[in-house]
């Protein structure tokens, strides 16, 4: 009997505290910002346990390309290849912005540049699908040239450079000299096979 009695003035005496708790909780201003903070804190923690359990995509270093490139040849390179390489060309010469992905790659805001002749996009700040063809930009006023070569230099200043930008008819140049033979090897192929 007396057992009962002590189990429910128990209970009763664990509900009344928490209720306590919260109202002393909710009254104070301070308090309430307490726990706010406690919260989101708590959130922070238990999200970045979950992030790092997550495979975190890294961008792998890629071997170095050195060689030439027709417009058609470059398209290969937009980022969504195996290797998720990006390439873009500014000014007639080609440079590997694969560190760049998160802008040019697939999904990225400039992912219309990739694996592209950029030029006529910076030259007129438009990110819109640029011309199938090469593009020679004759028709570019010295104002937009100037653009272009600005940003070239950016590009020079954070990218690898890679090569030319072949014009129609043009031959890309053999740099045997650097011993790249993974690009080197499918330039001579395929320009024996052409
Ligand atoms: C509302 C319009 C735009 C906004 C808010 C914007 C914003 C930005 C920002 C914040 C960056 C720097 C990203 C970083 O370094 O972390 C950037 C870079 C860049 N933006 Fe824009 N942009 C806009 C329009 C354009 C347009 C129209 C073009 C096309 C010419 C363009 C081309 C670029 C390029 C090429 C980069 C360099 C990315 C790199 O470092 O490789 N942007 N933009
Ligand atoms: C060049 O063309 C742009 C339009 O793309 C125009 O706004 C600018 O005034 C032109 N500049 C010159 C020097 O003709
Ligand atoms: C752009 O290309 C022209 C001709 O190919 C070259 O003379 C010029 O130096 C290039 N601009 C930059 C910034 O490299």
């Amino acid at each position: 009997m007396a057992e009962k009695g002590d189990t429910s003035s128990n209970s009763q005496g664990v509900g009344q505290f928490l209720t306590n708790f919260v109202s002393e909780v909710v009254q104070s201003p301070v308090n309430v910002i307490l726990v706010g903070v406690i919260a989101f804190l708590v959130y922070k923690i238990v999200k970045s346990k979950t992030k790092s359990e997550e495979p975190v995509p890294e961008i792998k270093e890629l071997p170095k390309l050195r060689r030439d490139f027709t417009v058609q040849e470059l398209k290969a390179y937009d980022g969504r290849g195996p290797d998720g390489r990006v390439l873009i060309a500014v000014n007639g010469s080609v440079y590997d912005v694969t560190k760049g992905s998160r802008f040019y790659g697939p999904g990225g805001p400039y992912a219309e540049f990739g694996g592209r002749d950029a030029s006529r996009g910076l030259a007129t700040f438009s990110v819109g699908p640029g011309k199938d063809e090469y593009d020679d930009l004759s028709d570019l006023n010295t104002t937009e040239m100037n653009s272009v070569k600005e940003w070239e230099e950016q590009f020079k200043e954070k990218y690898d450079y890679v090569g030319k930008l072949l014009k129609p008819g043009e031959t890309p140049t053999s740099y045997s000299d650097e011993e790249d033979e993974g690009s080197q090897q499918e330039t001579e192929s395929k320009s024996k096979n052409d």
